[in-house]
C-alpha cells in the first residue's frame, strides 16, 4: 500500500527547505528529504525539524539509482517532488558540467527509478501517485518590453546553460508522461526570494553586502526585469498543484511582480536605511555598476492565470510585504549568513566578481 509519505529532493536548499519546513509545520505527513548537500544544501535550514519524526533526511544524489530505488522500496511514497538542481545562472556560465549532470542526467536517472517503482504498483495506486517536477520560467527565454507574460503554451527558448538544462529536464518529464503514462505535474515559477536564500543570488547578496559595507554589484545598467514571488507563496502553489493539478499538465507560478533590478536594489537599500540606518549616508551609496552577465535575459514575466483560475491559488504576500519580511529575516539571522558566506563562497566571489572589476571576497 502507498503511504501518506512524500519524497522531496533538494530539500536542504532554499526553496526545498522552505517547502519541507512548511509541510512538517502544517502536519501534512512524513517527508523523506533526499539531498546531495552541494554548496547550496544546508542542514541548518532544517534545524527546526531535525528531531521531528515526520522528517527523514537521506544524504544522496538524485542520480544514484541504487539509493533512489532503496528509498522508494522502503518508504513507498505517494508522491515525489523534484526540487534538486544546480540553480545559479552565473555558475552555469562558469561551469556548465554540474548542471548537465544533475539537472539532465540526474533527473533522467530519477525518472527511470520512479518509472520502475510506479509500474510495479497496483493500478489504483498508480492512479494516486504523482511525480511533481519543480521548474523555472527561464525555460521560456527572454521577453521584449511589450511582450505578454509567459503562458504555459509559450515555446521553450532557454538561453543559459542553466535554463537549457532545466528545459531538457522538463522535456524528459513530459516524455515520461506521454510515453509511459507516468502521472507527472510540472511547475514553472518566477524568481523567488525569502528566508534561507543563498547569498550568491541578487537579493540576499545585496542585503549581505550592504550590511558588510561592500559594493552592491549591478550587472549592466540594472534595467533587466524579473518577476518576484515570496518563497512561501511558491510552496503553497506547489501544494495546490500536487493536490489538484491535472496529470500531465504544466502550471506557471508567479505573483505579477515585475521589477527592474535597479528597483529591487533601491527598495532593499531604502528598507535597510529605515531598519538599520548607517552612521552617514544611504546604502544606495554602495551601488556599483559592473560588467554584464553574458547572454543576460532582459525580462521574465509570468502569466499566472491558469493556476489562479483552475486551482484557485493566489499569493499571500505583495512584493512590499514580502521584501520587508525578507530583510528582517536576514537582520535576525546574522549567524546563518556568516556561516554560509565562509569557505567556498569566498572562492565563488573571486571567480564571479574579480573579472567584473570588483573585489567582494
Ligand atoms: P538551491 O540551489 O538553493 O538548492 C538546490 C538543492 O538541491 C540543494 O540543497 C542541493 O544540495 C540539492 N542538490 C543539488 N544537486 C543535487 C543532486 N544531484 N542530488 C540531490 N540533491 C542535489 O536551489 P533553489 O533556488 O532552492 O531551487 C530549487 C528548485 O526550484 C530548482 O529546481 C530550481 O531550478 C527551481 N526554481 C528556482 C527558482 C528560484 O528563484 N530560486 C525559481 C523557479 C524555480
Ligand atoms: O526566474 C527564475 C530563476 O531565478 C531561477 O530559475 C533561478 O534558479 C534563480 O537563480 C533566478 O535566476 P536569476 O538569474 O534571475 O537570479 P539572480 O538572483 O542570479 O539574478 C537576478 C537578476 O539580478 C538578474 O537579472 C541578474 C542580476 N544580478 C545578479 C547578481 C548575482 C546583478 O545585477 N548582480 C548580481 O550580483
Amino acid at each position: 500500500m502507498l503511504t501518506e509519505t512524500i519524497v522531496v529532493t533538494g530539500g536542504a536548499g532554499f526553496i526545498g527547505s522552505n517547502f519541507v519546513n512548511a509541510w512538517v509545520r502544517h502536519k501534512l505527513g512524513t517527508v523523506i528529504n533526499l539531498d546531495k548537500l552541494t554548496y547550496a544544501g544546508n542542514m541548518e535550514n532544517l534545524a527546526g525539524i531535525s528531531q521531528n519524526p515526520h522528517h527523514i533526511f537521506v544524504h544522496a544524489d538524485i542520480g544514484d539509482r541504487v539509493a533512489v530505488k532503496a528509498l522508494l522500496e522502503t518508504h513507498r511514497p505517494r508522491a515525489i517532488l523534484n526540487f534538486a538542481a544546480e540553480s545559479h545562472v552565473d555558475r552555469s556560465i562558469h561551469g556548465p558540467d554540474a548542471f548537465i549532470q544533475t539537472n539532465v542526467v540526474g533527473t533522467f536517472n530519477l525518472l527511470e527509478e520512479v518509472r520502475a517503482y510506479w509500474q510495479a504498483l497496483p493500478v489504483d495506486e498508480q492512479q494516486q501517485f504523482r511525480f511533481l517536477h519543480v521548474s523555472t520560467d527561464e525555460v521560456y527565454g527572454s521577453l521584449g518590453p511589450n511582450d505578454p507574460a509567459f503562458k504555459e503554451t509559450n515555446t521553450y527558448q532557454p538561453n543559459s546553460p542553466y535554463s537549457a538544462s532545466k528545459a531538457a529536464s522538463d522535456h524528459l518529464v513530459r516524455a515520461y508522461h506521454h510515453t509511459y503514462g507516468l502521472p507527472t505535474l510540472t511547475t514553472n515559477c518566477s524568481n523567488n526570494y525569502g528566508p534561507y536564500h543563498f547569498p550568491e543570488k541578487l537579493i540576499p547578496l545585496v542585503i549581505h553586502n550592504a550590511l558588510s559595507g561592500k559594493p552592491l554589484p549591478i550587472y549592466g545598467n540594472g534595467s533587466n526585469i524579473r518577476d518576484w514571488l515570496y518563497v512561501e507563496d511558491h510552496c503553497s502553489a506547489i501544494r495546490e498543484v500536487l493536490a489538484k493539478g491535472k496529470v500531465g499538465e504544466t502550471y506557471n507560478i508567479g505573483g505579477w511582480n515585475e521589477k527592474t533590478n535597479l528597483d529591487v536594489v533601491h527598495t532593499l537599500c531604502d528598507i535597510l536605511d529605515q531598519e538599520r540606518p548607517k552612521a552617514q549616508g544611504s546604502y544606495r551609496d554602495q551601488m556599483t555598476f559592473v560588467k554584464d552577465r553574458p547572454g543576460h535575459d532582459a525580462r521574465y514575466a509570468i502569466d499566472a492565470s491558469k493556476i489562479e483560475q483552475e486551482l484557485g491559488w493566489k499569493p499571500e504576500e505583495t512584493f512590499e510585504t514580502g521584501i520587508r519580511k525578507t530583510v528582517r529575516w536576514y537582520l535576525e539571522h546574522h549567524a546563518w549568513v556568516a556561516r554560509v558566506t565562509s569557505g567556498e563562497y569566498q572562492h565563488w566571489l573571486n571567480k564571479n566578481y574579480h573579472e567584473r572589476g570588483e573585489e567582494l571576497a
